[in-house]
């Protein structure tokens, strides 16, 4: 499973990108707003720090102002991936993008129909949003579960990319459905290495270890 960070904090990605975890990041245009910079210059930085797949959203709705701009943002680093909304004219750009080898990620996916459409298109990945659909007291999980049975059925290369992941739970449950990759808030995906366990369990061999009075070094 991969794991990308959902953010346009570049202070968090680099220290994630650190820990040799980390496959990619995802930002959409909240994210970018937050960040409080400029987005082209945001997903250049993204992209120097990661060789990994870095989503930057069109903010276009219609399809020829969105190729236009996912051509401005393909040309920023290798690595973009152009995210595009689950609309017609998203899914036709996404066609045109894909036949001409650009990466893609079709995103505010919320029904299992509305990835088979993706898929179709050539998606490279799709975006189904847990958190989103469980806000509105549906089940977000079930909608990953749904997704991998139909391309499992006919094959579809698309990666199933589960977005809107709010909880460690949400990492885990995508994990076992079989997700292929989850992107995840960065304090959520540093909260997956905490368990009071292991925090107990190093504590008694810390204080035990002082006690021999030995060192390794
Ligand atoms: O990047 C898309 C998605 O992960 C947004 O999450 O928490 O705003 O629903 P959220």
């Amino acid at each position: 499973m991969k794991f990308f960070v959902d953010t346009a904090d570049t202070a968090e990605i680099q220290e994630l990108e650190a820990t040799g975890l980390l496959d990619g990041v995802t930002t959409n245009p909240s994210l970018i707003a937050k960040s409080g910079k400029d987005f082209k210059d945001v997903i250049a930085e993204i992209c120097k720090i990661t060789n990994g797949d870095v989503s930057a959203e069109v903010a276009a709705t219609d399809f020829d102002t969105m190729i236009k701009e996912a051509q401005v943002l393909r040309a920023i680093a290798n690595n973009v991936v152009i995210k595009l909304p689950l609309t017609f004219d998203g899914l036709k750009a996404c066609k045109q993008l894909t036949s001409e080898g650009t990466k893609t990620n079709v995103t505010l996916c919320f029904s299992a129909n509305q990835a088979l459409l993706a898929a179709k298109a050539g998606a490279t990945y799709i975006s189904p949003f847990i958190g989103r659909l469980d806000d509105i007291n549906l089940d977000g999980m079930e909608l990953i579960r749904e997704i991998r049975v139909i391309y499992d059925n006919y094959g579809f290369d698309t990666e199933i990319l589960a977005a809107s992941i709010r909880t460690a739970n949400h990492v885990k449950d995508a994990a076992i459905i079989g997700a292929d990759v989850v992107t995840v808030p960065p304090a959520t995906l540093k909260s997956l290495v905490k368990h009071p366990l292991t925090d107990k369990g190093l504590d008694a061999f810390l204080s035990d270890w002082a006690k021999t009075g030995q060192s390794i070094l």
